[in-house]
Protein backbone atom coordinates (compact mmCIF):
# COMPACT_ATOMS: atom_id res chain seq x y z
CA UNK A 1 0.00 0.00 0.00
CA UNK A 2 2.70 2.66 1.03
CA UNK A 3 4.74 1.59 -1.69
CA UNK A 4 2.50 1.67 -4.75
CA UNK A 5 1.38 5.44 -3.04
CA UNK A 6 5.26 6.17 -3.00
CA UNK A 7 5.64 5.08 -7.06
CA UNK A 8 2.42 6.92 -8.02
CA UNK A 9 3.56 9.71 -6.16
CA UNK A 10 7.40 9.80 -7.61
CA UNK A 11 5.60 8.78 -10.97
CA UNK A 12 3.17 11.41 -11.23
CA UNK A 13 5.83 14.18 -10.47
CA UNK A 14 8.33 13.28 -12.81
CA UNK A 15 5.07 13.33 -15.71
CA UNK A 16 4.07 16.40 -14.13
CA UNK A 17 7.47 17.76 -14.54
CA UNK A 18 8.01 16.84 -17.79
CA UNK A 19 4.39 18.47 -18.73
CA UNK A 20 5.04 21.75 -17.16
CA UNK A 21 8.92 21.62 -18.72
CA UNK A 22 6.86 22.05 -22.02
CA UNK A 23 4.99 24.15 -21.04
CA UNK A 24 7.27 27.23 -20.06
CA UNK A 25 9.51 25.94 -23.27
CA UNK A 26 6.30 26.85 -25.85
CA UNK A 27 5.30 29.86 -23.53
CA UNK A 28 5.58 33.07 -25.89
CA UNK A 29 8.16 35.53 -24.25
CA UNK A 30 6.22 38.35 -24.69
CA UNK A 31 4.08 37.03 -21.78
CA UNK A 32 6.61 36.22 -19.91
CA UNK A 33 8.03 39.54 -19.67
CA UNK A 34 4.31 41.41 -18.98
CA UNK A 35 4.77 38.73 -15.77
CA UNK A 36 7.96 40.21 -15.13
CA UNK A 37 6.89 43.67 -14.99
CA UNK A 38 3.88 42.91 -12.86
CA UNK A 39 6.03 41.28 -10.18
CA UNK A 40 8.71 42.12 -7.41
CA UNK A 41 8.22 42.70 -3.65
CA UNK A 42 10.83 44.04 -1.58
CA UNK A 43 13.53 43.21 -0.14
CA UNK A 44 12.29 42.97 3.42
CA UNK A 45 9.59 41.15 2.95
CA UNK A 46 11.72 38.23 1.11
CA UNK A 47 13.74 38.11 4.06
CA UNK A 48 10.48 37.46 5.92
CA UNK A 49 10.13 34.69 3.74
CA UNK A 50 13.88 33.46 4.14
CA UNK A 51 12.77 33.54 8.64
CA UNK A 52 9.72 31.74 8.38
CA UNK A 53 10.74 29.13 6.09
CA UNK A 54 13.64 28.49 8.36
CA UNK A 55 10.76 28.29 11.16
CA UNK A 56 9.08 26.04 9.23
CA UNK A 57 11.47 23.81 7.78
CA UNK A 58 13.17 23.23 11.84
CA UNK A 59 9.45 22.34 13.05
CA UNK A 60 10.13 19.26 10.64
CA UNK A 61 13.31 17.69 12.72
CA UNK A 62 12.60 15.58 15.95
CA UNK A 63 14.53 18.01 18.31
CA UNK A 64 14.77 21.91 17.59
CA UNK A 65 16.37 23.05 20.64
CA UNK A 66 17.27 27.19 19.44
CA UNK A 67 15.12 27.94 16.65
CA UNK A 68 16.99 30.29 14.50
CA UNK A 69 19.45 31.07 17.25
CA UNK A 70 16.54 31.91 19.92
CA UNK A 71 14.78 30.36 22.99
CA UNK A 72 12.43 27.13 22.46
CA UNK A 73 9.56 27.88 24.83
CA UNK A 74 7.40 25.05 24.01
CA UNK A 75 7.63 21.61 21.76
CA UNK A 76 4.31 20.40 21.16
CA UNK A 77 3.14 17.32 19.82
CA UNK A 78 0.01 15.35 20.04
CA UNK A 79 0.42 11.98 19.56
CA UNK A 80 -3.06 10.42 18.53
CA UNK A 81 -3.02 13.11 15.62
CA UNK A 82 0.62 13.08 15.20
CA UNK A 83 0.86 16.96 15.38
CA UNK A 84 3.88 18.89 16.13
CA UNK A 85 5.73 22.33 16.53
CA UNK A 86 7.38 24.44 18.34
CA UNK A 87 7.05 28.06 19.97
CA UNK A 88 10.05 29.86 20.00
CA UNK A 89 10.74 33.39 21.48
CA UNK A 90 12.88 36.08 19.33
CA UNK A 91 14.22 38.90 22.06
CA UNK A 92 15.81 41.15 19.13
CA UNK A 93 12.56 41.48 16.85
CA UNK A 94 10.28 41.09 19.68
CA UNK A 95 8.23 37.90 18.23
CA UNK A 96 6.54 35.30 19.37
CA UNK A 97 6.50 32.21 16.60
CA UNK A 98 4.51 29.57 16.17
CA UNK A 99 5.61 27.07 13.96
CA UNK A 100 3.52 23.75 13.00
CA UNK A 101 4.87 20.55 11.40
CA UNK A 102 3.93 19.51 8.15
CA UNK A 103 3.50 15.87 7.06
CA UNK A 104 6.19 13.54 6.05
CA UNK A 105 3.64 11.61 4.15
CA UNK A 106 2.82 14.38 1.43
CA UNK A 107 2.02 11.35 -0.75
CA UNK A 108 -0.84 9.66 1.48
CA UNK A 109 -2.41 13.54 1.24
CA UNK A 110 -2.51 13.51 -2.35
CA UNK A 111 -3.89 10.16 -3.39
CA UNK A 112 -6.44 10.29 -0.34
CA UNK A 113 -9.38 11.45 -1.58
CA UNK A 114 -11.01 11.99 1.41
CA UNK A 115 -11.59 16.06 1.17
CA UNK A 116 -14.63 15.96 3.59
CA UNK A 117 -15.17 19.77 5.20
CA UNK A 118 -16.59 19.98 8.77
CA UNK A 119 -18.09 22.67 11.18
CA UNK A 120 -15.30 24.74 11.97
CA UNK A 121 -15.34 24.96 16.12
CA UNK A 122 -12.64 25.79 18.10
CA UNK A 123 -11.82 27.20 21.37
CA UNK A 124 -12.03 31.07 21.64
CA UNK A 125 -14.93 31.75 18.92
CA UNK A 126 -18.65 31.87 19.27
CA UNK A 127 -21.10 29.71 17.56
CA UNK A 128 -22.21 33.09 15.64
CA UNK A 129 -18.63 33.64 14.40
CA UNK A 130 -18.64 30.19 13.04
CA UNK A 131 -21.99 29.99 11.22
CA UNK A 132 -21.46 28.68 7.59
CA UNK A 133 -17.84 27.81 7.97
CA UNK A 134 -16.66 25.12 7.38
CA UNK A 135 -13.17 23.15 6.54
CA UNK A 136 -11.18 20.04 5.84
CA UNK A 137 -11.85 17.85 8.68
CA UNK A 138 -8.25 16.20 9.23
CA UNK A 139 -6.89 19.72 9.42
CA UNK A 140 -9.48 20.58 12.11
CA UNK A 141 -9.08 17.87 14.31
CA UNK A 142 -4.91 18.09 14.30
CA UNK A 143 -5.50 21.62 15.41
CA UNK A 144 -7.95 21.79 18.11
CA UNK A 145 -5.64 18.40 19.12
CA UNK A 146 -2.51 21.10 20.57
CA UNK A 147 -4.88 24.66 20.30
CA UNK A 148 -5.54 24.89 24.03
CA UNK A 149 -1.88 24.00 25.01
CA UNK A 150 -0.66 26.72 22.36
CA UNK A 151 -3.14 29.11 23.79
CA UNK A 152 -2.57 28.68 26.99
CA UNK A 153 1.91 28.96 26.39
CA UNK A 154 1.43 32.21 24.00
CA UNK A 155 -0.54 33.77 26.73
CA UNK A 156 1.75 33.02 29.32
CA UNK A 157 4.89 34.54 27.05
CA UNK A 158 2.54 37.96 26.06
CA UNK A 159 2.17 37.98 30.34
CA UNK A 160 5.80 38.84 30.26
CA UNK A 161 6.02 40.34 27.03
CA UNK A 162 3.07 42.20 26.02
CA UNK A 163 4.57 44.44 22.81
CA UNK A 164 5.82 41.12 21.54
CA UNK A 165 4.21 40.21 18.03
CA UNK A 166 2.26 36.77 17.31
CA UNK A 167 3.75 35.29 14.22
CA UNK A 168 2.26 31.91 13.09
CA UNK A 169 3.92 29.97 9.95
CA UNK A 170 4.45 26.49 8.81
CA UNK A 171 4.88 24.53 5.41
CA UNK A 172 2.54 22.33 3.88
CA UNK A 173 0.01 20.37 5.94
CA UNK A 174 1.86 22.79 8.48
CA UNK A 175 0.75 25.59 7.12
CA UNK A 176 -2.83 24.38 7.09
CA UNK A 177 -2.41 24.18 10.47
CA UNK A 178 -0.25 27.44 10.80
CA UNK A 179 -3.93 29.42 9.21
CA UNK A 180 -6.68 27.58 11.54
CA UNK A 181 -4.16 28.21 14.22
CA UNK A 182 -3.70 32.19 13.46
CA UNK A 183 -7.06 32.29 13.24
CA UNK A 184 -7.59 30.44 16.63
CA UNK A 185 -4.58 32.89 18.12
CA UNK A 186 -6.66 36.05 16.48
CA UNK A 187 -9.78 34.91 18.38
CA UNK A 188 -8.10 34.21 21.95
CA UNK A 189 -5.84 37.45 21.79
CA UNK A 190 -7.98 40.16 20.09
CA UNK A 191 -6.29 43.39 18.42
CA UNK A 192 -3.10 41.64 19.31
CA UNK A 193 -0.61 42.18 16.48
CA UNK A 194 -0.09 39.35 14.48
CA UNK A 195 1.03 37.95 11.50
CA UNK A 196 0.77 34.36 9.45
CA UNK A 197 3.30 33.19 7.05
CA UNK A 198 2.61 29.86 4.84
CA UNK A 199 4.35 27.99 2.55
CA UNK A 200 3.03 25.67 -0.02
CA UNK A 201 -0.40 25.84 2.00
CA UNK A 202 -3.49 23.26 0.72
CA UNK A 203 -6.75 24.81 0.20
CA UNK A 204 -8.01 24.79 4.14
CA UNK A 205 -11.77 26.00 4.28
CA UNK A 206 -14.68 27.39 1.99
CA UNK A 207 -15.18 30.80 1.56
CA UNK A 208 -16.85 31.58 3.99
CA UNK A 209 -13.45 30.65 6.07
CA UNK A 210 -11.01 32.54 3.97
CA UNK A 211 -13.53 35.60 4.71
CA UNK A 212 -13.35 34.55 8.12
CA UNK A 213 -9.72 34.09 7.94
CA UNK A 214 -9.32 37.61 6.45
CA UNK A 215 -10.69 39.88 9.03
CA UNK A 216 -9.81 38.11 11.58
CA UNK A 217 -6.11 38.39 11.01
CA UNK A 218 -6.50 41.25 8.58
CA UNK A 219 -5.25 40.89 5.30
CA UNK A 220 -2.50 42.70 5.78
CA UNK A 221 -0.89 40.16 7.86
CA UNK A 222 -1.36 37.30 6.14
CA UNK A 223 1.25 36.46 3.30
CA UNK A 224 0.57 32.85 1.65
CA UNK A 225 4.01 31.98 -0.28
CA UNK A 226 3.56 29.14 -3.34
CA UNK A 227 6.59 28.62 -5.06
CA UNK A 228 6.55 27.83 -8.98
CA UNK A 229 4.39 25.07 -9.89
CA UNK A 230 3.60 23.36 -6.24
CA UNK A 231 0.79 20.97 -6.80
CA UNK A 232 -0.64 21.19 -3.13
CA UNK A 233 -2.12 24.72 -3.12
CA UNK A 234 -3.83 23.26 -6.07
CA UNK A 235 -5.59 20.85 -4.15
CA UNK A 236 -8.20 19.97 -2.88
CA UNK A 237 -10.16 21.62 -5.99
CA UNK A 238 -12.42 24.37 -5.70
CA UNK A 239 -15.21 22.29 -7.07
CA UNK A 240 -15.12 20.53 -4.11
CA UNK A 241 -16.10 23.91 -2.24
CA UNK A 242 -12.57 25.27 -0.83
CA UNK A 243 -11.53 28.49 -1.44
CA UNK A 244 -8.02 29.78 -0.43
CA UNK A 245 -7.48 32.93 1.68
CA UNK A 246 -6.00 36.47 0.58
CA UNK A 247 -3.08 36.73 0.25
CA UNK A 248 -0.74 34.95 -2.22
CA UNK A 249 2.89 35.76 -2.88
CA UNK A 250 4.19 33.38 -6.06
CA UNK A 251 7.44 33.01 -6.58
CA UNK A 252 6.99 31.76 -10.55
CA UNK A 253 10.21 31.43 -11.43
CA UNK A 254 13.55 30.31 -9.57
CA UNK A 255 15.90 31.67 -8.05
CA UNK A 256 14.16 32.95 -5.01
CA UNK A 257 14.99 36.76 -5.79
CA UNK A 258 12.79 39.64 -5.40
CA UNK A 259 11.61 40.27 -8.96
CA UNK A 260 10.52 36.50 -9.26
CA UNK A 261 7.91 37.02 -6.25
CA UNK A 262 4.35 38.69 -7.26
CA UNK A 263 2.06 39.81 -4.87
CA UNK A 264 -1.23 38.38 -6.22
CA UNK A 265 -4.69 39.68 -5.48
CA UNK A 266 -7.41 37.95 -3.48
CA UNK A 267 -7.86 34.44 -2.78
CA UNK A 268 -7.96 32.74 -6.40
CA UNK A 269 -5.99 34.89 -8.56
CA UNK A 270 -6.03 33.41 -12.05
CA UNK A 271 -2.47 35.47 -12.91
CA UNK A 272 -0.81 33.53 -10.66
CA UNK A 273 -0.48 29.58 -9.07
CA UNK A 274 -4.07 28.68 -10.25
CA UNK A 275 -2.47 29.44 -13.81
CA UNK A 276 -0.31 26.40 -13.67
CA UNK A 277 -1.71 23.62 -15.54
CA UNK A 278 -0.25 20.58 -13.93
CA UNK A 279 1.35 20.52 -10.14
CA UNK A 280 4.76 19.23 -9.43
CA UNK A 281 6.14 18.34 -6.13
CA UNK A 282 9.42 18.82 -6.17
CA UNK A 283 8.51 22.31 -6.45
CA UNK A 284 6.19 22.17 -2.90
CA UNK A 285 9.37 20.41 -1.30
CA UNK A 286 11.80 23.84 -1.72
CA UNK A 287 11.16 27.17 -0.70
CA UNK A 288 12.82 30.55 -1.04
CA UNK A 289 16.09 28.04 -1.29
CA UNK A 290 15.38 26.02 1.46
CA UNK A 291 14.50 22.26 1.87
CA UNK A 292 11.38 21.26 4.00
CA UNK A 293 10.19 18.31 5.16
CA UNK A 294 13.23 15.26 4.51
CA UNK A 295 15.82 17.81 3.92
CA UNK A 296 15.52 20.14 6.56
CA UNK A 297 18.70 20.52 7.96
CA UNK A 298 19.82 21.14 11.73
CA UNK A 299 21.30 24.71 11.40
CA UNK A 300 18.24 26.01 11.74
CA UNK A 301 17.82 24.62 15.07
CA UNK A 302 20.80 27.00 16.44
CA UNK A 303 23.42 23.52 16.14
C1 LIG B 1 18.10 30.12 6.93
O1 LIG B 1 18.74 28.86 6.88
C2 LIG B 1 19.83 28.78 5.99
C3 LIG B 1 20.29 27.33 5.98
O2 LIG B 1 20.60 26.89 7.25
C4 LIG B 1 20.92 29.77 6.40
O3 LIG B 1 21.95 29.75 5.46
C5 LIG B 1 20.33 31.18 6.48
O4 LIG B 1 21.30 32.06 6.99
C6 LIG B 1 19.10 31.17 7.38
N1 LIG B 1 18.51 32.51 7.38
C7 LIG B 1 17.86 32.98 8.44
C8 LIG B 1 17.32 34.37 8.35
O5 LIG B 1 17.67 32.33 9.44
C1 LIG C 1 4.58 48.35 25.41
O1 LIG C 1 4.19 49.43 24.61
C2 LIG C 1 3.56 50.49 25.32
C3 LIG C 1 3.03 51.52 24.33
O2 LIG C 1 3.97 51.77 23.32
C4 LIG C 1 4.57 51.08 26.32
O3 LIG C 1 3.97 52.11 27.06
C5 LIG C 1 5.03 49.97 27.26
O4 LIG C 1 6.04 50.46 28.13
C6 LIG C 1 5.58 48.78 26.50
N1 LIG C 1 5.79 47.65 27.42
C7 LIG C 1 6.96 46.98 27.46
C8 LIG C 1 7.03 45.87 28.47
O5 LIG C 1 7.89 47.20 26.71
Amino acid sequence: MVSSNVLFAFFFALVSLLFVADLVAARPTTSRRNLAKRAAISQSLLEDFVRYTNYSSGAYLSACPSPLGNTLVLQFSDVATNTQGHIARDDSRQEIVVAYRGSLQLQDFLTDADFAQTQFSTPGLSSGQVNGVFVHQGFLVALNSVASLVTSAVAQQLDEHPNYTLIATGHSLGSALASLGAVSLAANFPGHPMKLYTFGQPRTGNPAYAALAESLIGVENIFRAVHTTDIVPLVPPQILGYQHHATQYWNFADPSVTTNVKECSGGEDPTCSDSVVLGTIPAHLEYFGQALGVGSVSSVCGE
